[in-house]
């Protein structure tokens, strides 16, 4: 049983290692990384100032905020570097046949056992 929504992102087969792509899955904003061939999925926006981590840099699993290059590594969501003190929510994903397919959890907030591989975040 699925501890949430799933939202089909279609096929993502051309998003080459090292790139990234933002993607809405229902109302959420989906940032969707592929590193060494494994795709990963957080939410695109900074738990700084509310800005879109798509317009950012990915290097190796961090991705770095375009506005005051706060970081955050997109296989859990962690929190990586400042000016942000927390990290993003981070969401199951899964290629397959018919496409890739995105979890999104109801947005509940975090707990303190929360973490990998659960992918909660205290964000704001
Ligand atoms: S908005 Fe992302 S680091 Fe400030």
């Amino acid at each position: 049983m699925s501890d949430g929504e799933d939202f089909n992102l279609g096929d993502l087969s051309d998003l080459p290692n090292g790139e990234m792509r933002a993607c809405s899955a229902g109302d959420v904003e989906v940032l969707v990384c592929r590193v060494q061939g494994t795709l990963y999925a957080v939410e695109d926006l900074c738990s700084h100032a509310d800005t879109t981590l798509s317009d950012g840099l990915l290097h190796g699993f961090n991705v770095t905020c375009a506005l005051h290059g706060a970081q955050f590594d997109v296989r859990d969501g962690s929190h990586k570097g400042p000016p942000a003190y927390c990290g993003v929510k981070a969401f199951a994903i899964t290629e397959g046949p018919d496409g890739v397919v995105v979890t999104i959890r109801s947005n509940k907030p975090a707990g303190p056992s929360d973490g990998p591989p659960s992918g909660y975040y205290q964000t704001r």
